[in-house]
């Protein structure tokens, strides 16, 4: 899975269209001002969904993967929409709202 290092300007993460790599829906953004990566997803549609990579269970992170997402801890598993496939997670998890600014996608922090 790609890693994109964002720049935060005013609350607002940008990833450029280029972040996407032949081959690859999603892409993993980071920034060392936030605790938690973001899982940026690329659907068939042309939206974007920005999953925060931190388990609703106990607050570990996730890994992630084509397909979702996954908690080492207990096992959890979730959707790339955010949705709970697996307990003991009982929440989806954070869903950040995104706009599309030129050739860019802005994660709204
Ligand atoms: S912290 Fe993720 S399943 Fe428990």
């Amino acid at each position: 899975m790609p890693v994109f290092k964002a720049v935060v300007v005013k609350n607002i993460l940008a990833v450029p269209f280029t972040a996407f790599t032949e081959g690859n829906n999603s892409v993993i953004v980071r920034n060392s001002s936030i605790p938690f990566d973001i899982l940026l997803v690329k659907k068939s549609n042309g939206i974007y969904t920005a999953l925060e990579m931190k388990c609703s269970h106990q607050d570990n992170p996730l890994t992630a993967n084509k397909t979702g997402l996954f908690c080492s801890s207990h096992g959890s598993t979730f959707d790339l929409e955010g949705n709970v496939l697996k307990e003991p997670a009982l929440k989806p998890i954070k869903k950040y709202k995104t706009e599309i600014e030129s050739s860019f996608v802005h994660i709204i922090l």
